[in-house]
């Protein structure tokens, strides 16, 4: 296996990825753990051995299990199953299990250590590692939520085997960000290799900036458009689909405000459609609920704010008009 450690003082930890590597959860978890509340969905069929007294919670499946009812849901099956303080939760799943089950964790007894098994490339490469936890509201994704940097996090690379073609593909997605975050060209690497380099991107971004004040938001690259797409709902986009486009909207954005030319548009768009996914908004978007949503974004300081690559590279752009910005969501598909 590949250990990534994320220096973060006192609360650092390691990454474990490889084949295989659920079976090192033991090894990770906090030695005074008597009790592990395991966290999953029922499609993800992934089994674990904590090594200790375990019981299985299953949540909702997909983004259904984001809800402060589901945290409620747990916390009580928590406290029946007599977790205490010094015990666990170890999140079996993608990202929306590791969210919530993160999220759980952070507030059940004002916080329980939990550990991630991350099963699908999205958790893999970016959802499980930061510490970043939460909920959705019906005003938006990750409304609510904490930051609760986990004990461990276990990439298991087996687990993609069973991932539907999809959701890995969709994964495929949050890689493309890396690279433009300056991970190099991973394609001819092992999956773990793959893994590994995004996860070590990660931690390096994060261990730099563990709240968000400043470098941290640079991982929102092609976010902002892609969580507005999500909200907006009805295109039935996955995450990294929608990282996808978020990602090529950025790229012509930044065209038109004059930051970076169109080579650097096309080399958006050839990753992004390199790995099968969609490059253009779906169509039926309109304008104005994107533009809104958008301008819900946590990021936002005052006007609209987005990632955008530039002569000085990718960085935090606030205040941008609406026009520039309305423009360049029509010439990708969506309605006026
Ligand atoms: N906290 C963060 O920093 C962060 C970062 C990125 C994304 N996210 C969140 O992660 C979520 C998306 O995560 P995701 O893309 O992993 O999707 P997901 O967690 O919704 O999982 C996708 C589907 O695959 C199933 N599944 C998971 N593992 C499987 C396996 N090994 N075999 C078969 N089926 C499996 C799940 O049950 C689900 O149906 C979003 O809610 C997003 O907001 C959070
Ligand atoms: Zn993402």
């Amino acid at each position: 296996v590949i250990r990534v450690h994320v220096p973060l003082g006192d609360r650092a930890y390691d990454v474990v990825i490889g084949a295989g590597a659920r079976g090192e959860l033991a090894g990770v978890l906090p030695a005074a753990a008597e009790k592990v509340a395991v966290v999953t969905q029922e499609p993800v069929g992934v089994e674990v051995d904590a090594g200790r007294e375990q019981r299985v919670f299953v949540v909702p499946d997909g983004e259904a299990a984001k809800t402060l009812s589901v945290v409620e849901d747990l916390c009580r099956e928590f406290a029946r199953f007599g977790l205490r303080r010094v015990d666990a939760v170890v999140g079996v799943g993608g990202g929306a299990v590791t969210d919530v089950a993160g999220f759980a964790a952070a507030v059940y007894m004002r916080g329980v250590p939990v550990v991630h098994v991350a099963t699908t490339l999205v958790g893999q490469i970016d959802a499980a590692i930061g510490g970043k936890t939460g909920v959705d509201l019906p005003e938006g994704k990750n409304l609510v939520g904490a930051f609760w940097q986990p004990a461990a996090v276990i990439c298991d690379t087996d687990t993609l085997d069973t991932l539907p073609p999809r959701q890995l593909r969709a994964g495929m997605g949050e890689m493309a960000k890396y690279a433009f975050l300056g991970v190099p060209d991973l394609t001819d690497l092992p999956i773990d290799e793959q893994v590994a380099a995004c996860v070590r991107c990660k931690a390096d971004v994060v261990a730099s900036d563990e709240r968000e004040s400043g470098r941290r938001a640079l991982l929102n690259y092609g976010h902002t458009l892609a969580h507005a797409l999500e909200t907006a709902g009805h295109y039935d986009l996955l995450h990294g689909e929608a990282v996808g486009i978020g990602l090529c909207f950025a790229a012509r954005l930044a065209r038109r405000l004059g930051r970076v030319d169109g080579t650097r548009v096309e080399q958006h768009e050839r990753l992004v459609a390199g790995f099968d996914l969609p490059t253009r908004i779906p169509t039926g978007s309109a304008v104005a609920d994107l533009v809104t949503l958008m301008a819900r974004d946590k990021k936002v300081v005052h006007g609209l704010t987005f990632v955008l690559d530039g002569p000085a590279g990718i960085e935090v752009v606030p205040g941008v008009e609406a026009a520039p910005v309305a423009a360049t969501l029509v010439e990708m598909g969506a309605t006026l």
